[in-house]
């Protein structure tokens, strides 16, 4: 990586934790650091733009709805800091196709820079970290922890809808490897809570 690309990684950095900082729903900064950290790691036995990955993890969730803002953060953070128009549209292409939602309505596959970024944002909703922060999010919504069913608006309903899903859902080998180490962790955990639940 060139100086000028140093450059601009670092401003991405304070951007994003100016943007995050006082977020308590799950995309606080902290979470920002753990997916560039893991996307380096599995950037490792990758074959991809080590640039582009870091950006994107960077700016992932700039432009959350749940973080409420203007919706173009990441575009015009890009722009501001004139990052040549390919590796823009990289990013955003990234940005833009990377999520379970986006997905799940049909988004295209994104780029093996995309997939990196992906796997490791989704590495960091299971595991423990994963666990602590679906109860976080729910807290955050006023939701309860569980009420009795695996298909309503609790947390551990989120486990059943969503976090046991991911695991299926990662793309490179790293990843898979991981996954199945914090989807055992969750099936423990779930095991214990409904032992606890029924008075166990
Ligand atoms: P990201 O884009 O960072 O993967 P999401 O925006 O999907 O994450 O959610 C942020 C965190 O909040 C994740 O850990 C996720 O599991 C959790 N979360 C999202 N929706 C719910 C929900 N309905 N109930 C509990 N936790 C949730
Ligand atoms: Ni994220």
């Amino acid at each position: 990586m060139d100086e000028k690309q140093r450059s601009v990684i670092a401003k991405a950095e304070s951007f994003a934790r100016a943007v995050m900082m006082d977020d308590s729903s799950g995309h606080d900064y902290e979470h920002v650091i753990r997916v560039r950290r893991m996307a380096e790691k599995i950037l490792m036995h990758e074959r991809a733009d080590a640039y582009v990955v870091i950006l994107s993890a960077l700016l992932h969730d700039v432009d959350d709805k749940k973080l409420g803002g203007p919706g173009d953060r990441a575009e015009r953070f890009l722009r501001d800091q004139n990052v040549d128009e390919t590796i823009r549209n990289a990013v955003l292409g990234i940005l833009a196709t990377m999520s379970y939602s986006a997905q799940a309505a049909g988004a295209a596959t994104p780029s093996i820079e995309g997939k990196i970024v992906q796997d490791a944002d989704r590495l960091d909703a299971i595991g423990a970290i994963g666990v602590a922060r679906a109860f976080a999010y729910g807290g955050k919504k006023g939701r309860p922890i569980y009420a009795g069913s695996n298909d309503d608006d609790s947390s551990l309903s989120h486990f059943h809808q969503k976090l046991l899903k991911l695991k299926d859902l990662m793309n490179t080998k790293t990843a898979k490897r991981i996954a199945g180490k914090r989807h055992r962790f969750l099936l423990g955990y779930l095991k214990q809570f409904m032992a606890e639940w029924d008075g166990k």
